[in-house]
């Protein structure tokens, strides 16, 4: 099909989009009229949902070979792996931390960490978050990896189990109000060979992100992010982000991806053998290969050669993720979400967490190359400038950092969480755990962790009234 029937296709399609609000009802809209009290986010790939699977549909323009395509990734993603040799199901450990992509992101959201509700990894040892380590001199340890894998198959053992306390400190706004921070310490327990002394061993925890807008961020104008590296620098904020560079496949490529931009794609690859110890045409070794009680014997029948994951499957994957709508905003005609908004500008949120960009004209290539033209040219409204922030190291002796470096990222720097479809995450997963590791418990506490660069801001927000606040987190509530 050449560019220009597709083209009109395309609008064709578009004519009239169809969506459910959350009492099923359907609303037609005709030529991109946006339903009453929703806002776009992401152009033609805007979808309206107020409900629990408001992650999980696909942008209009999927259909054809696409849809086809986008159902048996999304199969792929959320189906429960296991060990036997059956296929495209089989492949999971020996060691893993995870079940299926979707076990940690449920309805591609972020399921609900365990880190509060079991201090840890708990009863049956799923987190869904990962736990990366390192020896005190930032190398792997040869036996584990890069993250602790906290479930195994049947007859071998877990490398180890996590265990989360929390120091708590209550703070007051200055019109009186309290909040409280909680601070985690982590410790890895139960380690299946005894060889890592605590004071030699570095561990940091990762709560999963939520995918939404996957296909826009991969799809993003690289050279509008680095202008807004090189101009945005708000001295009188104290505000200035940094570009994460890293090398992949041996090409260097500006990090949008993870909370330290230290991906320039999605991950599959890695998702597959790291989280879940399934191997694929780019990670072909088993994680747990150097292990002992791997290697001895009886295991080895679980290793097969064949690869566990193709990369056909995976890049339906990919596509999957790329492919899912961006949920509307809601509530727009709300005078306290107007007022929020209003806040947001007034607090500075929006220096970092970057209300509009741009996605290139040629859209985004999938990870075995096919195409998505349909995310060209978009403009989006992802809340993020997807820059690294020194976000500080003094709230409670330690802010945000946690000494983890990765590529070009410190130990206190993190990218912009993008905040579109955050107000869903409780409808859509079920809690409002926020931050990196999930130690924010609400919004209040999440904005009440900036440090750093983020101080400011911060400070412009403690200083507001009660009203100002609740109508900021409104505006939150309404992404
Ligand atoms: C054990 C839980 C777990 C499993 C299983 C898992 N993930 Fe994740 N995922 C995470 C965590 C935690 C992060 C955040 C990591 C970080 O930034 O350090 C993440 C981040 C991501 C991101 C980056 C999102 C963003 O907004 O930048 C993508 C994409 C992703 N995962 C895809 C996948 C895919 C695909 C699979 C399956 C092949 C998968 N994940 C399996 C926990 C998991
Ligand atoms: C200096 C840049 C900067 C400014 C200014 C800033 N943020 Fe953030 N924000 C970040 C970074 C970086 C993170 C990720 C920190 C982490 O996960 O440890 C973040 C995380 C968040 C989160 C948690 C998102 C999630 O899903 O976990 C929320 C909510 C948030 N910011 C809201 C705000 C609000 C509201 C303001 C204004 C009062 C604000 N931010 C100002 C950089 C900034």
């Amino acid at each position: 099909m050449n560019q220009t029937i597709k083209f009109l296709l395309f609008v064709v399609t578009l004519g009239t989009l169809t969506a459910c609000d959350e009492t099923g009802d359907q609303i037609v809209a005709e030529e991109m009229t946006i339903p009453k009290g929703y806002a776009l986010s992401a152009g033609t790939s805007t979808v309206f949902f107020n409900s629990a699977v408001a992650y999980d549909q696909p942008a209009k323009w999927v259909s054809g070979v696409y849809d086809t395509r986008f159902t048996r990734g999304d199969q792929l993603y959320d189906n429960v792996k296991t060990i036997n040799n059956n296929g495209h199901m089989g492949g999971l450990g020996p060691v893993y931390a995870g079940y299926s992509c979707g076990s940690c992101h449920r309805n591609a959201g972020r399921t609900e960490p365990t880190l509060w509700t079991q201090g840890g990894s708990g009863t049956y040892g799923f987190t869904s978050a990962l736990i990366y380590v390192t020896r005190k001199n930032g190398a792997f340890f040869p036996d584990y990896g890069r993250v602790i894998h906290d479930n195994a198959i049947y007859g071998v053992q877990p490398e180890g189990k996590l265990r989360v306390t929390w120091d708590f400190q209550k703070f007051q706004f200055p019109d009186g109000e309290a909040y409280e921070l909680a601070k985690p310490n982590f410790e890895i327990y139960e380690w299946y060979a005894d060889s890592i002394a605590p004071e030699d061993l570095f561990c940091t925890v990762r709560i999963p992100l939520r995918h939404v807008g996957m296909g826009q961020i991969m799809a993003i104008d690289r050279h509008e992010i680095e202008q807004l590296a090189a101009r945005s620098n708000y001295p009188e904020y104290g505000i200035s982000g940094k570009a994460n560079y890293i090398v992949e496949r041996g090409v260097r490529q500006l990090g949008l991806s993870g909370n330290k931009a230290q991906h320039a794609d999605l991950t599959v690859e890695l998702g597959f053998s790291s989280d879940m110890g399934m191997t694929n045409s780019r990670y072909p070794e088993e994680i747990s290969e150097g292990q002992l009680q791997i290697n001895q014997g009886s295991m080895m029948g679980l290793l097969y050669d064949q690869l566990d994951v193709s990369t056909e499957d995976m890049e339906n994957v990919d596509l999957y993720m790329q492919s899912l709508g961006v949920p509307a905003r809601r509530n727009v005609n709300d005078a306290h979400v107007i007022r929020g908004e209003q806040m947001f500008y007034q607090a500075k949120c929006h220096l970092c967490h970057v209300t509009t960009l741009h996605t290139q004209p040629r859209g985004s290539t999938l990870l075995a190359g096919t195409e998505l033209p349909w995310l060209g040219g978009q403009v989006i409204h992802p809340y993020s400038d997807f820059l690294l922030h020194d976000m500080g190291s003094e709230i409670m002796g330690v802010g945000l950092n946690d000494n983890y470096v990765s590529g070009l990222a410190r130990g206190n720097e993190w990218r912009t969480t993008p905040l579109w479809g955050v107000g869903l995450q409780q409808k859509v997963n079920g809690h409002t755990y926020f931050l990196h590791d999930g130690r924010a418990r609400n919004f209040v506490e999440a904005i009440m962790w900036h440090g750093g660069e983020g101080e400011a801001s911060k400070n412009l927000f403690k200083n507001m009234s009660k009203t100002d606040r609740d109508d900021l987190i409104a505006f939150l509530k309404s992404l």
